[in-house]
């Protein structure tokens, strides 16, 4: 009864928030029992280590240490809500996963690779994506909508780097999906919200038509 797992990932202000509302949407329109969550956060403890990584109030730890809450967040999200969700046939749409722990604490955090490796073993647990959509834009782009969504709130603590970090960012998750192309797909974020949301339903259903084959062949035999 497995059902299928779907994460979203970018830059600052792809515009991820709005295309996971408008694909959930679409899937529930065509009956599927979908949830929407998020990371860091998604579940209560994880929410409670989002305010203390998103704040700052973690960054005198250092990016080892601040990598280590993640993966904690993350742990406590995948066993609490993603994989009892998953594991009883529901469509999961992630905003953001692994791969921003990759990117922001692992590549533009400098962090050993073999470290993050073994968080994300511990943290994932198995819990691959399905399918994992990533939204390209622009980092200038990106952070003009980014301010403009925040009106007077202030910049969080990964919003407020420097430019060339989040160029870095952009580079580090198109290399993620040139590496794993059976998991990843890119999406230009520049384009007319409609045209990207079309795109990005065709894909989930794609996906989701390919868990219920292996479903249907492991029933049968
Ligand atoms: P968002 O709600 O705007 O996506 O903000 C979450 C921020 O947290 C974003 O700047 C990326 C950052 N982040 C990491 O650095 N590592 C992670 O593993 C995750 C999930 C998010």
């Amino acid at each position: 009864m497995r059902g299928t797992f779907i994460t979203f990932e970018g830059g600052e202000g792809a515009g991820k928030s709005t295309q996971i509302r408008t694909l959930a949407e679409t899937l529930r329109d065509v009956g599927h029992d979908v949830l929407v969550t998020r990371e860091p956060g998604g579940s209560p403890g994880a929410e409670a280590v989002r305010h203390v990584l998103l704040s700052g109030a973690a960054e005198p730890f250092g990016p080892e240490m601040e990598a280590l809450l993640f993966a904690a967040a993350r742990s406590d999200h995948v066993e609490q809500v993603i994989r009892p969700a998953v594991e009883t046939g529901r469509i999961v749409l992630c905003d953001r996963f692994m791969d921003s722990s990759r990117v922001y604490q692992g590549v533009t955090g400098n962090i050993d690779p073999d470290f993050m490796k073994s968080l994300e073993k511990v943290s994932v647990n198995g819990m691959i994506p399905d399918l994992t959509i990533i939204l390209d834009l622009d980092p200038v782009e990106g952070l003009r909508r980014a301010t403009a969504r925040r009106g007077d709130d202030a910049a969080d603590r990964y919003e407020k780097e420097a430019l060339d970090v989040h160029e870095r960012r952009r580079e580090a998750f198109l290399e993620i999906a040139r590496n794993e192309p059976e998991r990843c797909v890119v999406f230009n974020a520049e384009r007319d919200k409609a045209v990207v949301a079309d795109e990005i339903a065709a894909a989930a259903l794609a996906a989701i038509g390919r868990r219920e084959t292996r479903k249907a062949e492991a029933g049968a035999a």
